[in-house]
């Protein structure tokens, strides 16, 4: 698979640019602080993209972030220096987790499973690296319920991917969660089903 994407990482970056400006007003923003301001511990991110949830980690938390492309990586290195949790970063695909089992309090997914090019790998990665009473914790979007939105998305699906750096907008992300070993603990729909956020144990 194609590991950079120049293109589609500054398109990220002009699309993460109104989020940073409008701080805690953005909604993306107050997804991203439900999403990881809580935790502690060492904490694993998958696909970091350009480290747009960095900040909002506190204090308590040691980050590792993992992102296989470098043009979000380089990006994701400098809002590194500007959070208040520990963070490093790793070049790595998230099918191949670079660490030993059992290593990480928790794992962060935002926005990643909808393009790693085997989901199904890389959640069972996940789940290997993270201790016994770690918890995933996914923010995603997938695959509507509703019949005719989720025709448009399988319709759109082989445009989309090509112009969004391999994205699948059409991906049952919850059934892969679950089928790779993990028990579903809470989990709220948005965006019509398009949209899922919660958390998940290891069983
Ligand atoms: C839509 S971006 C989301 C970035 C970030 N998580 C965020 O919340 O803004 C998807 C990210 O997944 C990364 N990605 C693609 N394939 C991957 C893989 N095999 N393992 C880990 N990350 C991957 C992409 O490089 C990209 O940075």
């Amino acid at each position: 698979m194609k590991r950079e994407h120049p293109v589609f990482a500054c398109f990220y970056e002009a699309m993460s640019w109104p989020a940073e400006w409008l701080g805690a007003k953005s909604g993306m923003n107050r997804m991203r602080s439900r999403l990881v301001a809580r935790l502690g511990g060492r904490i694993l991110e998958v696909g970091a993209g350009n480290g747009m949830n960095f900040i909002h980690y506190t204090d308590g938390a040691e980050v590792v972030g993992i992102e296989p492309d470098w043009e979000m990586l380089r990006r994701a290195i400098a809002r590194a220096h500007g959070a208040r949790a520990r963070v490093s970063l790793v070049a790595a695909d998230g099918e191949a987790l670079p660490f030993a089992s059992g290593s990480f309090d928790a794992v962060v997914s935002c926005l990643v499973l909808c393009t790693v090019p085997d989901a199904r790998r890389a959640l069972s990665e996940m789940r290997r690296v993270l201790k016994p009473s770690g918890q995933l914790h996914f923010v995603e979007h997938v695959r509507a319920r509703r019949g005719w939105l989720a025709s448009i998305q399988d319709a759109l699906d082989p445009a989309w991917a090509r112009v969004f750096a391999g994205c699948h907008p059409n991906r049952d992300t919850k059934s892969a969660i679950e089928a790779a070993g993990f028990r579903i603990e809470k989990m709220k729909e948005g965006a019509g089903g398009m949209m899922i956020r919660g958390c998940a144990l290891a069983v």
